[in-house]
C-alpha cells in the first residue's frame, strides 16, 4: 500500500517510519523544507522520540519512506493519506485551523478517485465533515462517491509514540460509511492491534475531547484537593495514594498546571463548542491558577520574594522532552517577576537562545539560589547537588524524592505538600 503522512513532526514522523516498517510505502509531506531534507538523508531531527532514529536510518535506507515538499504529488501515488498537521487556539483561544485547511487543500489538489482520508489531529467536533473534507473536494472530487474520509485521534505520549502507536485500541468514526469502515479495515492491517470503529467522525472526535477533558479535570481536582491539604498541613500525596487504592478513584498528581499542545488545549475545544462546558471552563481555570498559587507559597515561607534570586530549573512542559507549547515554566517567571523576584532559567534540553526564547535569562551557575523551583524533572537533574543550588526546592510536580533534598540538609516543598520541618 502506498501512504501519505502530511505533517511529520512530533507525530506524523513516528508514524510514517512505523507505517513504513510494516512494508508500506510511504510519503512524508511536510512544508518545512529542512525537516524534509534532514529525514531523506535518514537524520533523526526529534532525538528524544525512543526508538525513532534507529527506525528512521532502516526505512529511508530502504527507500520504505522518502520525505517531500510536493504534497499533491504524493498524494496523487497513494490509497491512503494521514494528516498529522498540528491544531493549537489561536489568541482567543479558539481552535486556529490554518495549517491542517491549507494542508487539506493541498492534498485536495492531488487527490485521486479511491484515495482514504484520514485525519489524525484532535479537533473541535464537526471540524472533519463540516471544515476539512469541503477543503479537500477542491480538486474537484466528491466525498462520498469519489473519495472517503475519516477521524481517527491519536493517543499518544510523545517521547514514546513508537511504542503507543500499537497499544491502545485505535478509535475511528467515518464522515462517510465507507470512510470509517476503510479507516478501520487499514488499522487493523497496518497495527493489527484492537479498532473501535465509532458510529461516525463526530463520535470519534468527542472521544478524545472527552479524554483530554478528563485528564485536565482530574488534575484540577487534584490540584484544588492539594490546595486543601496545605491549609491542613496533610501530605496529599500519602491521600492520594490511600484514595486510588480502591478501584473507583485515579486521583492525578498536582502541580503549577498543564502545558503541550493537547491537555490544555483539547477542553478550549468543548468550550469553543456547542453544549455546556462548565466543567471543563472551571478545570482550564484552576490549572492555570496553580503557578500563582505555588510561588504564593514560596512567598509566604522566604517572606516575601522581592529581591530573592530564583532558579527555574526544566522549563519544557513535561520532563525529557525538548518541547515548549504552552509551558507553564514561562508562567511562573511572570509570576515571580511581577513579586519583584530575579528570576533564572536553565534547561538540559535546550540551548541557551531556547531559553531565552522562553522569556528566561539563562543561569550562568547553578548555585547561590534562594530557591530552585523544578519544573520539568528531567533525567539529567537527579544528581544535581541541591545544597548549593539552594537551600530551598520547591518541587512543582511532586516529581521528586523528597528524603533524597532533605537527607542533604535542603528544604523541600511540593504541591500539597508540608515543607520540611513543618
Ligand atoms: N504531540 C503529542 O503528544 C500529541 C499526542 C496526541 C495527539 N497529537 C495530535 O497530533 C497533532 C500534531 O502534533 P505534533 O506534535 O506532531 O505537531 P508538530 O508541530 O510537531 O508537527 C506538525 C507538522 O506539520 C507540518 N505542517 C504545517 N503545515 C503544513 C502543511 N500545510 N502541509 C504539510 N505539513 C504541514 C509542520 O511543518 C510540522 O512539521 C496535534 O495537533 C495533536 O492533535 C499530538
Amino acid at each position: 500500500m502506498n501512504v501519505a503522512v502530511v505533517g511529520i513532526g512530533r507525530i506524523g514522523l513516528p508514524l510514517s517510519a512505523k507505517i513504513a516498517a510494516q512494508g508500506h510505502t510511504v510519503f512524508g509531506c511536510d512544508i518545512n523544507a529542512e525537516r524534509v531534507a534532514q529525514v531523506n538523508r535518514g537524520e533523526n531531527p526529534i532525538p528524544d522520540e525512543a526508538g525513532l532514529g534507529e527506525l528512521l536510518a532502516q526505512v529511508v535506507a530502504s527507500g520504505a519512506l522518502t520525505a517531500t515538499t510536493n504534497t499533491a504529488e504524493a498524494v496523487a501515488q497513494c490509497d491512503v493519506v494521514l494528516f498529522a498537521v498540528a491544531v493549537d487556539v489561536d489568541h482567543q483561544m479558539r481552535a486556529d485551523l490554518g495549517s491542517l485547511l491549507a494542508a487539506a487543500q493541498s492534498v485536495g489538489q492531488g487527490l485521486r478517485p479511491g484515495t482514504l482520508c484520514i485525519f489524525d489531529t484532535t479537533l473541535p467536533i464537526g471540524t472533519t465533515r463540516q471544515v476539512l473534507a469541503p477543503a479537500l473536494e477542491s480538486g474537484g472530487l466528491e466525498l462520498g462517491r469519489d473519495f472517503h474520509v475519516a477521524f481517527s485521534p491519536e493517543r499518544l505520549l510523545m517521547g514514546r509514540v513508537i511504542e503507543d502507536l500499537t497499544k491502545y485500541p485505535k478509535v475511528v468514526g467515518g464522515v462517510d460509511a465507507e470512510g470509517g469502515r476503510r479507516a478501520a479495515a487499514f488499522y487493523r492491517e497496518v497495527f493489527g492491534g484492537e479498532v473501535y470503529e465509532l458510529a461516525n467522525a463526530e463520535t470519534a472526535e468527542l472521544s478524545k475531547l472527552a479524554e483530554g477533558a478528563y485528564r485536565d479535570l482530574n488534575i484540577a481536582l487534584a490540584n484544588e484537593l492539594a490546595q486543601v491539604a496545605d491549609v491542613h498541613g496533610i501530605d496529599f500525596t500519602e491521600v492520594a495514594k490511600a484514595a486510588n487504592s480502591q478501584p473507583y478513584c485515579h486521583l492525578h498528581v498536582p502541580g503549577t498546571g498543564v502545558g503541550g499542545h493537547c491537555i490544555p488545549v483539547y477542553p478550549r475545544f468543548l468550550m469553543q463548542g456547542a453544549g455546556p462546558s462548565e466543567l471543563s471552563a472551571l478545570g482550564r481555570r484552576i490549572n492555570d491558577s496553580m503557578p500563582a498559587y505555588a510561588v504564593e507559597r514560596v512567598a509566604e515561607l522566604l517572606d516575601g520574594v522581592e529581591g530573592k534570586r530564583v532558579l527555574v530549573l526544566g522549563l519544557t512542559f513535561r520532563p525529557n522532552v525538548a518541547v515548549t507549547p504552552h509551558t507553564n515554566s514561562v508562567d511562573l517567571l511572570r509570576e515571580f517577576e511581577a513579586r519583584g523576584a530575579v528570576v533564572r532559567g536553565h534547561d538540559a534540553l535546550l540551548s541557551e537562545a531556547g531559553v531565552r526564547e522562553l522569556g528566561f535569562e539563562p543561569a550562568e551557575a547553578m548555585a547561590g539560589f534562594d530557591v530552585a523551583v523544578v519544573h520539568a524533572y528531567h533525567r539529567q537533574y537527579a544528581e544535581l547537588p541541591w545544597r548549593e543550588v539552594a537551600p530551598l526546592v520547591l518541587d512543582a510536580r511532586n516529581a521528586l524524592d523528597r528524603s533524597m533534598i532533605e537527607a542533604q540538609g535542603v528544604r523541600y516543598v511540593g504541591m500539597g505538600r508540608p515543607v520540611t520541618g513543618d
